[in-house]
């Protein structure tokens, strides 16, 4: 396992080099400051914030409530870790549906207010003339099709795209258009390996995948996922690597035990009054008294 960081700033040209040079992509989102300061200094090349917070931080059932308002103050907090990681905010669901100029509006608050280098933006052919106009905006657009999540409505749930020739071949033509539309890369979600694989060997520009094989130029995870700092079932795709959730419940429990049984703080964990100041009491007395003495 390679542990050395490069330190060369990640932006969308280097991006679509890493392509050109056959090496692999490394994307995970991240939702807050810490996270974003970790994912930076391990190396990962592009870091997401991905309107997924809505359900692994906020606890929904989907992303469709997710706002640009919970998106900004989220995007914000990893700009302020992220160093050398391109930084992608994800556009949530009616930011970018209702007109081009919303849209464009936006995408900008992600980079003016959010600190962000780019942003994602769900479907297929149907949004190429608003990738356009933010593109015109100067900003970096990353397109997603597949399995996008802010569809589940139409797409009767969180299910597999393009297992049959005809929606493959949809998905192929998608992804031709928005390369021709100049998004700098495209994640695909939950399609086959062989679409996936198929997708990749066609464009120029780097396929990152999710639920999509190991074919695509790039893997994408949701960090919460990677941790398994999570209640919910994990999908067939993910690789676990630690699990958050048990480790913080069992710190926490050996936390309650400590104060229970009187052990924290110790003394080395507490202040003292300087020196010539000894109150005279017994310091237990003192707490129990509310610190009156
Ligand atoms: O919202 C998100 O985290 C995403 C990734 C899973 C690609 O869109």
């Amino acid at each position: 396992m390679s542990h050395q960081v490069p330190t060369r700033k990640i932006t969308v040209t280097e991006i679509a080099e890493k392509k050109r040079r056959g090496e692999r992509i490394v994307m995970l989102t991240a939702y807050d400051y810490p996270t974003g300061r970790a994912l930076d200094e391990a190396g990962v090349d592009m870091i997401l914030v991905g309107d997924s917070l809505g359900m692994v931080v906020g606890g929904l059932d989907s992303t469709l409530p997710v706002t640009m308002d919970m998106m900004i103050y989220h995007t914000r907090m990893v700009a302020r870790g992220r160093r050398r990681s391109l930084l992608v905010g994800d556009m949530p669901y009616m930011s970018y549906h209702v007109n081009q100029s919303k849209a464009v509006e936006n995408a900008a608050r992600f980079v003016q207010d959010g600190g962000a280098e780019a942003v994602k933006i769900e479907g297929g052919r149907k949004r190429i003339s608003t990738i356009r106009a933010i593109l015109a905006a100067e900003i970096p657009v990353m397109g997603h099709i597949g399995l996008t999540p802010q569809s589940i409505n139409v797409m009767g749930g969180y299910k597999v795209q393009g297992r049959t020739k005809g929606p493959a071949q949809k998905l192929i033509d998608d992804a031709l258009h928005l390369e021709d539309t100049g998004v700098f890369s495209i994640v695909l979600e939950g399609v086959p390996a062989e679409l996936a694989a198929e997708i990749t060997s066609r464009l120029a520009i780097p396929t990152i995948g999710i639920g999509a094989g190991r074919g695509c130029d790039g893997q994408v995870l949701v960090i919460h996922d990677l941790l398994g700092f999570t209640d919910k079932p994990m999908a067939k795709f993910v690789r676990v690597y630690r699990n958050y959730f048990v480790d913080i419940q069992k710190a926490v429990a050996e936390f309650r035990a400590d104060v229970e049984n009187g052990s924290f703080p110790a003394d080395q964990e507490s202040y003292h009054m300087a020196p010539g100041q000894e109150l005279g009491g017994d310091p237990l007395r003192i707490a129990s008294s509310g610190g009156r003495g």
